[in-house]
């Protein structure tokens, strides 16, 4: 479908030539009422024309659009946004574009230069942008371009009145893309490269020519669609290039210690830590880049200081000692529980009566009443909760720092709907990650001596690396990334206002999910969401979608908790199958944030072979290579469709007579195993005996010499016998 702005209306700043031009005549073209704006300055800012607006608008109209122009300076803010009212009666998108130069190098930067570059560029854009403000609020719906220059990127020797201006307004884009997010207003920022009179001077001729404004103008485009979601980035451009940038960060050192001055000679000595790159973070938000710099204090504070010698000076600190902790295993601990508490996780996960499916997850009187799988982790945790950590020989570790990083589930058998079970658990490993340590965790869970589930828990403790520990285990069940084409399914559901505070109540009990002034001291806006809340919402997601919300298809599920949620956000899972694995991958809805990674659930087959036709004892030995064919075609039937299309018949012989016929028709839909003829006439069909048969899959007899001896009869179209391969390989394990 192409992007079309029928209905909108867009105002284009500076538009009377360059870059401005060609986004007011890409808007055009594509439906949206434009306003042309353009003071008809010089380079310099001075002088006034209204010609080079007039010439756009023509151009437009020309064509068919529609344009009004505008003569105002940026700087009368108001009165651009007017005309965009007084002509189209509303205002969806805005391109702060206008600009001039005054480039000198900085002693000989005047008051003049620096000023009217800042008012043109900075506070013009501010001027228009909060004119705009309101309107786009209250019908919920902008979107905002704000022009930055490589210049201000990464600084150009003549442009430090330029060069702080244009990063400026990156600056302004990044607050407004946090204020109006929730008002679907989105605001990025382009540094781009493009010929044009601002250009024209410091590049060769040749060049201005070929770096066309209208390699640029589709990026503004797509931004300012309401298909993007995109919100606060910032992208360089230029020659049909694109690529998108943000901060890096490196793991950077604490060279205080407790109760002693900090000195500008331990910043000295530990430059090179400081400085460099290894392992470094990419924070996206303040709270984020505030939460390292807080966990410093606590620290500091439990003598967590980095002298020094780094790597003995940790392992003091921290505490952390491996050896005497990895294989500790912790008291057993018993979780009792009725209906009550299964209905009230289905309920803190997300489920509702408005979906009918989810009825046998929340009423016990439910002729199928069922717990969730993922209430799995619920009977584990309570160990855990209970402080059971601290009772670990060798962790000597600040656990206000302890964050949930990944966890695996699985599952040996459907839970119960109520009962006692007993957990199990042993500290696998522990790993040295040098920002902070990983602690494994297994828990075993038994109803009686019967083992129900297995869970790793698998937490990080901020700042508590560096003890010279080992990176990574074998022990640790590790994520998987997600195939790299679109997914087979997405799910997008809304969690409430209150998810965690019901959340909650499944047992997890820290203050950072419900008490506002606990999460602002972890650097949060609003108490989180549990990631293990977000972790139910994605186990159904994919139980529904893909086994039929039957909890006995549900094996395993692994997710790595990469970014919280907050409580009223929208949960996007994404899901990718692959054979019987599901990778998944979630995302906060509105702000577009990864905050499940690496994610899948794998289940069990659904019973293809059907169940009243098992193989009888004595019976065909190829009714066990169908039943499993039929896997296949359920798992990966439309790719076979694809790489087959064609209907094949086969005729079993046993002692010299057809004991038993099946069709494979990867033809039609996504394929289908069905026992018996067919019924319209397969394309080929293959007559062979049973023990044939199985000698051919399991590779021992080579297809065509049994054609050639006769052992194999071929009818129909004989080409497609070549296509046998396709369907029957890997089956030779059988
Ligand atoms: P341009 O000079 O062709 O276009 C800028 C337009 O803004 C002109 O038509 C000018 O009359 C208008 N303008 C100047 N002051 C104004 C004011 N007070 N009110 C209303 N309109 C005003 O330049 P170009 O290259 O198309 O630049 C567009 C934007 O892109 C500028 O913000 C520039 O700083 C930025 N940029 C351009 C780069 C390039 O390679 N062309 C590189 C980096 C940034």
């Amino acid at each position: 479908m192409s992007l079309t702005f029928e209905g909108r209306v867009v105002l284009v700043t500076g538009a009377g030539g360059g870059l401005g031009r060609e986004y007011a005549l890409a808007f055009a073209e594509r439906g949206a009422s434009v306003i042309v704006n353009d003071l008809g300055a010089d380079t310099k800012g001075g002088g006034k024309s209204s010609a080079a607006a007039d010439k756009v608008v023509e151009e437009i109209r020309a064509k068919g659009g529609k344009a009004v122009a505008n003569y105002d300076s940026v700087e009368d803010g108001e009165k651009l946004i007017q005309s965009a009212l007084d002509a189209f009666g509303r205002i969806d998108v805005l391109v702060n574009n206008a600009g001039i130069l005054r480039d000198r190098s900085f002693a000989r930067t005047s008051d003049l230069d620096w000023d009217l570059i800042h008012r043109v560029h900075l506070r013009g854009s501010f001027l228009v942008t909060r004119a705009a403000w309101n309107h786009m609020k209250n019908q919920k719906f902008g979107r905002i371009i704000m022009t930055t220059s490589g210049a201000g990127v990464y600084g150009n020797f003549g442009q430090a009145n330029y060069s702080a201006a244009k990063l400026g307004l990156l600056g302004l884009a990044n607050t407004l893309a946090i204020e109006g997010r929730k008002y679907n207003i989105y605001c990025n920022t382009i540094a781009p490269v493009a010929g044009s009179r601002l250009t024209e001077t410091v590049m060769p001729p040749d060049l201005v020519a070929s770096l066309k404004p209208e390699f640029v103008a589709p990026l503004v485009l797509w931004l300012c669609h309401e298909q993007c979601q995109e919100n606060g980035a910032l992208f360089e451009t230029g020659a049909g290039w694109i690529a998108k940038l943000r901060w890096e960060r490196s793991l950077g050192r604490t060279v205080r210690q407790k109760n002693q001055p900090m000195t500008p000679e331990a910043v000295r000595d530990q430059w090179d830590q400081i400085c460099d790159f290894t392992d470094a973070t990419k924070p996206t938000s303040l709270q984020e880049s505030m939460m390292s710099i807080v966990s410093v204090l606590s620290q500091v504070e439990s003598g967590g200081e980095v002298s020094g010698n780094p790597t003995a000076a940790a392992a003091s600190s921290s505490g952390i000692n491996p050896i005497e902790a990895v294989g500790t295993k912790l008291p057993p601990s018993s979780f009792s529980y009725t209906h009550i508490q299964c209905i009230l996780y289905a309920l803190g996960v997300g489920m509702s009566t408005k979906d009918p499916d989810h009825l046998r997850f929340l009423y016990e009187g439910h002729e199928d009443f069922v717990c969730l799988p993922s209430f799995g982790v619920i009977v584990a945790q309570s160990v855990l909760m209970e402080g059971g950590l601290t009772s670990v020989p060798g962790l000597n570790i600040d656990f206000t720092q302890v964050l949930h990083g990944e966890q695996y589930l699985e599952l040996y058998k459907p839970l119960p709907t109520s009962g006692t079970l007993t957990s199990e658990t042993t500290i696998a490993d522990v790993l040295d990650k040098g920002s902070g340590a990983v602690i494994l965790m297994d828990v075993k869970t038994f109803c009686g001596e019967e083992l129900i589930c297995f869970n790793q828990f698998s937490v990080f403790v901020v700042g508590a690396g560096g003890f010279g520990g080992k990176r990574s285990s074998d022990k640790a069940i590790a994520p998987l990334p997600p195939p790299q084409r679109a997914p087979d399914a997405v799910v997008i559901d809304s969690t409430s206002t209150d998810q965690a505070a019901l959340y909650r109540l499944s047992g997890d009990w820290n203050p950072l999910h419900i008490d506002p002034s606990f999460a602002a001291m972890g650097g949060f806006q609003a108490p989180i969401l549990h990631g293990l809340c977000s972790f139910g919402f994605a186990a159904r997601h994919v139980l529904k979608q893909f086994a039929d919300n039957d909890p006995s298809r549900f094996k395993a599920i692994k997710v790595r908790f990469a970014k919280p949620v907050m409580p009223g956000q929208s949960i996007q899972t994404e899901m990718w199958k692959e054979g019987n694995r599901i990778h998944i991958q979630c995302k906060v809805k509105e702000t577009d944030a990864v905050v499940l990674t690496g994610a899948y659930v794998d289940l069990h087959g659904a019973a293809e072979a059907s169940p009243e036709d098992p193989p009888q004892a004595g019976g065909l030995h190829s009714e066990l290579v169908f039943a499993e064919i039929g896997r296949r075609i359920k798992d990966t039937g439309s790719e076979l469709v694809k790489k087959v299309n064609a209907v094949f018949g086969w005729e079993i012989t046993k002692d010299g007579k057809i004991a038993a016929q099946w069709t494979i028709d990867l033809k039609n839909g996504s394929g289908s195993l069905q026992k018996g003829p067919h019924s319209g006439k397969a394309d080929v069909t293959i007559t062979v005996s049973d023990e044939d048969f199985l000698e051919v899959v399991q590779g021992k007899l080579n297809p065509q010499k049994a054609f050639f001896s006769g052992k194999l009869k071929v009818r129909g179209n004989i080409m497609l016998s070549q296509k046998l391969e396709v369907i029957l390989k890997d089956h030779a394990k059988l």
